[in-house]
């Protein structure tokens, strides 16, 4: 590579007379040829410019023979004016095929800097999708919005009313001990159950009532079934001919639907204050063993007294659903805390 100082260097150029009369035409093409050599060779922009200034500029030979021009009688001013706007077109000429292709050297230079490599293999993009345990909540979800229930929301920091009294658990109920409830005070504790809701809703609705609720519970439990928070979908229908048939007829269409085939299913008698009677599901697992799913029952009247619902002309069904329990039936997982380890590996199978 020339270095940028020789572009500066005119001593290349043959050295011309600045007295014009002293010129020929032969020399001044001479010249015109030298300065055209050195322009092609300006390395960048600025060496450019600085020939343009040394060649064509107020001091430079060129202009000074121009302004000679005028003390020249008419025909002599005629032949050198020629010869002398010979060179300076020679020169600008050179100047600007310089300047192009410089410009186009920089374009090039700055394209081959920034060119990506199509053919190079792509990383590989990780695609992400819903947690296993979301999946299963919005497919159980889906059949009883089908089958006309409305979701209903409620607070997962409840009051002792909300979560125990109005479902019937008055303090130092033995049922009580059944939930080991995380609590904040005297008043304020996690929701040991998705069943506040219940009561949230019958208090603001009259019936009929057609409601589900999913959503986050804590209890203070943990081994291969329990887990101190899992998820819950309630449900609850309060009409004037809610009957338990009706209500053991939706819970079979609904498991038929979820599983997509036939399981040996149980409804077991048990208790919960705020149903009367009490049944508690089971489902045979790939293991033979018996895994509890939901509790339901028909509505307690006391409950629907509890929240100015005329016991005598309604009647309702309510269940509690443990979403994670379902997860485990339908994906095979016999272990319940694999859900939330939160392993890449794990959950990546689900996708
Ligand atoms: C209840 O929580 C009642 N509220 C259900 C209910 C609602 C009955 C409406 C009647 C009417 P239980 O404590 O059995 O019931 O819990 C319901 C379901 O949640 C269980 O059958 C089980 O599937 C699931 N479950 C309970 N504890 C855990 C836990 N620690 N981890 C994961 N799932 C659990
Ligand atoms: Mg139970």
């Amino acid at each position: 590579m020339t270095s940028p100082v020789a572009t500066n260097d005119l001593s290349a150029l043959p050295t011309l007379s600045t007295e014009l009369h002293d010129i020929n035409e032969e020399q001044l093409n001479h010249f015109a040829t030298a300065a055209e050599t050195m322009i092609a060779q300006a390395i960048d922009v600025p060496a450019l410019q600085n020939l343009r200034v040394q060649f064509t500029g107020k001091k430079s030979a060129l202009t000074g023979w121009s302004k000679q021009l005028g003390k020249l009688d008419s025909s002599d001013k005629k032949t050198y004016g020629g010869w002398l706007h010979g060179v300076r077109s020679r020169i600008q000429e050179a100047l600007s095929a310089q300047q192009q292709q410089l410009e186009a050297d920089a374009l090039s230079a700055k394209l081959e800097s920034e060119r990506i490599d199509i053919t190079l293999p792509a990383r590989g993009g990780q695609k992400g999708h819903l947690h296993p345990v979301t999946m299963t909540a919005q497919r159980m979800q889906q059949f009883f919005v089908q089958a006309g229930f409305n979701v209903a929301t409620g607070p997962e920091v409840e009051s002792d009313y909300y979560n125990f009294e109005a479902l019937n658990i008055p303090a130092h109920h033995p049922a009580r001990a059944m939930h080991d409830t995380f609590y904040f005070d005297a008043h304020y504790l996690l929701r040991t159950h998705t069943s506040p809701v219940q009561i949230r809703t019958m208090e603001k609705k009259a019936p009929p009532i057609r409601i589900i609720c999913p959503g986050r519970v804590y209890r203070n439990d943990s081994d291969q079934t329990h887990s101190p928070m899992f998820h819950q979908l309630e449900g609850l229908m309060v009409t004037e001919s809610s009957t338990f048939a009706e209500l053991k007829g939706l819970i079979s269409e609904f498991l038929e639907a979820f599983f997509g085939k036939q399981l040996t299913v149980r409804f077991r008698p048990s208790f919960f204050p705020f149903t009367e009677p009490s049944a508690e599901v089971d489902i045979l697992d790939d293991n033979g063993k018996w895994l509890e799913v939901m509790g339901c029952g028909m509505v307690h009247p006391q409950v629907l007294t509890n929240c100015d619902i005329d016991a005598d002309k309604y009647t309702g069904f309510a269940f509690g659903m443990g979403i994670e329990r379902f997860a485990m039936l339908y994906y095979g997982i016999d272990d319940l805390r694999l859900f939330f380890q939160n392993d890449v590996r794990f959950l990546k199978q689900f996708s």
